[in-house]
Parts: C-alpha cells; structure tokens; sequence
C-alpha cells in the first residue's frame, strides 16, 4: 500500500483516511514511512499502551533541542516529568487561574477589533490570545510577544533540522537558551502561576523543569491557536448554528467537541513499536513508526455515523480523541478548552458576524491543522 501522498495527508487528509480505514484500522503508508492507524478502538489502545508503543526513541526529535521531558518519556520516569503539573493544570486550578484572564483578553482583542467591521481571526485573536495565556502562566509578560515567537520559530526549525539530518543548529540552541533564562528568571521572582510547579518539581533537575515548561509554552500555543481559528470557521460557516449557540448557549461547548472531532488541531500522535506486534493480518515490527491519526479515528464511522458532517448534538462527542488518550494525554485541555468558549463567545457578541468566504480558507497541515486565514464581517 502507497498511498495516501504527503501532499494529500496535509491539504485534505480525510478522503484518503477515510479510503485506508476501509481496509481496516491501520494501515502502511509509504509517504511517512510508518503505519497509520485510522480506526477509533485501535487508535485509543495504542495511546493507552506505552508499554509497546513508546515515545521514548531517539528518532524523536524535541528532546533533542530541549531534553527529556513528559513529552518524550514514559513509565515511571514520564510520571516523574509529569506530575508537577498535574494539579495547576487540573480543572478547577486552570479555571482559578486562567477563566479571568482569558475571558478580558479575548474581550479586549475583540473590543480592540470591533469598530473595524472586520478581521482575520486566527492572526487577529487566536493566536495573540493563545499566546498570552501561556506567556501569563509562565510569567513571561515581560518579553516581548514577537521575542518570544522568534525563540519558538528558531526552535521549532532546529526540531526541522534535525528531523532532517542536519545537526542542531546555533540559532535552535541560543533561543533554548534565552527561553530558558527568562522562565528561571520569572520563576526566582515568582511571576507566574507554574511557581507552583517550581516548588513540586523537587523530583525534577532544572533543567528537566525547564525542558517541561518549554513543552508547555510550544504545546499550548499553535495547537490553541488551531483550535480557534478551526472553531470560528466552523461556527461561522452556518448562520444558523450561530443563531442556535446564541439562544442556547450550552451547545457551544459541543459544537467545541464536535470542532475538534471533525479538524484536530494536532492531526496526528508519533509512537514506535518496542515489540512485534500482531493486529488482524498485520504484523507491526520492533522499532516501526506507528502514527495514531486522530483526525481519521475521529471520523470512524464506526463511533461517529455521519462522519464528515458536523452535528454539535451528537450524545458521544466526548469520545472524540483530539486530546489523544492514555499517559500522554493533554495537559493543557481545560485551558485550551476555556480560551475557545472565551474566543467564541466574543466574536458571537459581534453584531450580524458572518464569514467573508472570499477571504477564508480551509484547514491545512499534516501535523498541526488549521485554517491560513478565517476573515470575518459585522456590522459597526
Ligand atoms: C493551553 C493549551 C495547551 C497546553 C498548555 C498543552 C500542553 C500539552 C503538554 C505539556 C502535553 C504533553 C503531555 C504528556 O506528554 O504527558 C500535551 C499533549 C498533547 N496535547 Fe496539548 N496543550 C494545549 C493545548 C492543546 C490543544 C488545543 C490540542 C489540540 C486540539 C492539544 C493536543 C495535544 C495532544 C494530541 C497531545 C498528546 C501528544 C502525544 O500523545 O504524543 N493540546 N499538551
């Protein structure tokens, strides 16, 4: 089997998914070098299974431009990365710590934006507003926001580079370095609510603290940052369902499952087979590539009928898999989920909102999915 290309995975990915899972619920897909696996029950036991379906391999890339962290361990040693952040990211921590501060600045960004009459959203409120909320929970206010994201872009290509080949590059090692620098100095003088995780990390080195909130400030941006800009075109594609989450404002949060169910803003979850495994007729070899695609497990007609059509009234839209599952499930969801009832709920209180279609986009990406541009009109 050859297909699907990489091309097709990154601009729409979901025919082809859709094609592979008719043959089963994984399947081997020569462009990416691995097995993909496409169907909702095997999906969930490969991210529930760390023991044969790791992270923790050399060929995963982070660790080697930040270190080891939760993101990139598992057993005992990914509980001891974890667990720190465990309880200020736990429901009622993040909604103490983050519903105040997400709520004005998604008021303000949208107040800021309301004489205009019109915007793109995901550069004009997703994305600030993600960032804010992470440069706020790791108390680095004080940087400036196109500081901060150069020292993500440079990381973020070192990762690239090193995927490639290539070995890491100065620019990648400088702003590990700077981030890291302004977190401890942030976390000496107490900004911040992670301080909390300072004092609980007594089982971490500093620089495995260090390792982890970078995961934290990277994790929490351009996925955030997706799942808005995905939202707000979902929304605002059907007038008719903004008039419906406008009179009944409990099915906003459903149509935010049922956003993240139809375009995950992280498509796809790496592992690697630390053993022979047999599923059906296929046999899985020690040291495989095994990529969990949540975008196709998430359409699985088999859980979700109807698949491709977004209906915020489905009764199992909490089985969607966005947040992946198992040990490494993620952290920041409370968060991430509070930032795209805030996002949405300001941009509904524009008066007539609509989407300018002539100025948005679909969603693309083979790793991190989300619309270049959502632009959206209102009346002044
Ligand atoms: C405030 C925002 C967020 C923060 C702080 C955050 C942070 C994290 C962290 C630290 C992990 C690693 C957990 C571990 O390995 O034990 C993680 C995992 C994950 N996050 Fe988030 N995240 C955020 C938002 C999002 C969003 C919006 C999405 C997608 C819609 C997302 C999808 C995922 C997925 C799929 C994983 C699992 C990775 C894997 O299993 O390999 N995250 N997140």
């Amino acid at each position: 089997m050859t297909a699907p290309t990489v091309e097709q995975l990154t601009t729409d990915p979901h025919p082809a998914l859709a094609t592979l899972r008719r043959d089963g619920p994984i399947a081997w897909v020569e462009s990416i070098g691995g097995w993909m696996v496409v169907g909702h029950g095997l999906a969930t036991a490969v991210m529930r299974d760390p023991e044969r379906f790791t992270v923790d391999d050399p060929r995963f890339t982070t660790s080697r431009v930040v270190g080891a962290s939760m993101l990139s361990t598992d057993g005992a040693d990914h509980t001891r990365h974890r667990q720190p952040f465990v309880s200020p990211f736990s429901p009622r921590a993040s909604r103490a710590h983050f519903a105040e501060f997400v709520a004005r600045e998604s008021a303000r960004l949208v107040g800021g934006l309301a004489g205009t009459g019109t915007a793109e959203l995901r550069t004009e409120l997703a994305a600030p507003l993600a960032t804010a909320c992470m440069q706020m929970a790791l108390g680095l206010e004080q940087i400036p926001v196109t500081e901060l994201l150069s020292w993500y872009g440079d990381i973020v290509s070192a990762v690239a580079d090193i995927t490639a080949g290539a070995p890491l590059p100065d620019s990648g090692r400088t702003a590990y370095a700077s981030l890291s620098g302004a977190v401890l100095e942030a976390t000496r003088t107490g900004h911040g609510f992670l301080r909390e995780v300072a004092d609980a990390a007594g089982a971490l080195t500093t620089a495995e603290m260090l390792a982890n909130t970078a995961v934290l400030l990277f994790g929490g941006i351009e996925t955030t940052e997706g799942m808005i800009a995905n939202l707000l075109l979902h929304l605002l594609a059907d007038p008719s369902l903004v008039d419906q989450v406008r009179s009944e404002p409990g099915l906003l949060d459903a149509a935010i499952e049922e956003s993240l169910r139809l375009e995950p803003a992280a498509a796809v979850v790496d592992r690697y087979a630390t053993e022979d495994v047999r599923i059906d007729d296929v046999v899985i070899r020690r040291g495989d590539l095994v990529v969990v695609s949540l975008a196709g497990a998430n359409r699985d007609p088999a859980v979700f009928p109807e698949p491709d059509r977004f209906d915020p009234r489905r009764d199992n839209l909490r089985r969607q898999l966005a947040f992946a599952q198992g040990p490494h499930v993620c952290i920041g969801l409370h968060v991430a989920r509070l930032q795209a009832r805030s996002a949405a709920t300001a941009v509904l209180g524009l008066p007539k909102v609509r989407l300018d279609r002539s100025g948005t986009c679909a969603p693309t990406g083979l790793v991190f999915r989300k619309p270049a541009s959502v632009r959206a009109r209102w009346d002044t």
